[in-house]
């Protein structure tokens, strides 16, 4: 027996998660997804998970190019979050547009002003249903302007510091 998915969806809107967008690069093809489901994995090496829905244009991309970045967003980029997740309009819409990135050690694309942004070489994908557990090993690291994290929570996007205030009153 398990939970059904209404109650476990309800339940997981009250995990409290840092946002980032995992993002990726093939033969000139970038592509990048917002996602949740990222966490520090283990040292030497240093190394991190995500998982990634198949159904996605990120997946198909990182799949074959085997290189990610993991930018962590910050206050303020709310709006690159939406960006990120939302369906594309048109086959050939450019998430990427009007976005400072940094090149990389990999290959993959880094946004400049991310509070960190983790340069991956993906080692290992494992698929269970849907997604797939990617592991990446982390090549390179810049660190973006000092600031506070960009929070996910109960199904929309907040503040450390709204959050704290919300839950005080
Ligand atoms: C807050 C938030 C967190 C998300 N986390 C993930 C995630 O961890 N993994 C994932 O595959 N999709 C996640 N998504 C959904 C993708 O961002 C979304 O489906 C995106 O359009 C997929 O892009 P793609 O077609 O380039 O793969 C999340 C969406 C939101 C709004």
């Amino acid at each position: 027996m398990s939970a059904d998915d209404a109650t476990f969806k309800n339940a997981m809107r009250l995990l409290a998660g840092g946002v980032t967008i995992v993002a990726t690069s093939l033969h000139g093809e970038k592509s990048g997804l917002t996602a949740t489901a990222v966490c520090s994995l283990a040292l030497a090496p240093s190394r991190v998970l995500a998982c990634v829905n198949h159904a996605g244009r990120t997946y198909e991309l990182l799949s074959k190019s085997r290189i990610m970045s993991v930018n962590l967003l910050a206050e303020g980029h709310e709006e690159l979050a939406r960006r990120f997740a939302a369906k594309r309009a048109t086959q050939v819409e450019d998430r990427f547009a009007d976005i400072v990135w940094r090149s990389s050690v990999t290959g993959a694309p880094l946004l400049a002003d991310a509070l960190a942004a983790l340069d991956c070489r993906v080692t290992d994908i494992m698929p269970l249903d849907t997604h797939s557990i990617l592991v990446g090993v982390v090549e390179d690291i810049h660190f973006g302007p000092r600031g506070r994290p960009l929070v996910h929570f109960e199904g929309g996007y907040t503040s450390l510091l709204s959050a704290l205030s919300e839950s005080m009153t």
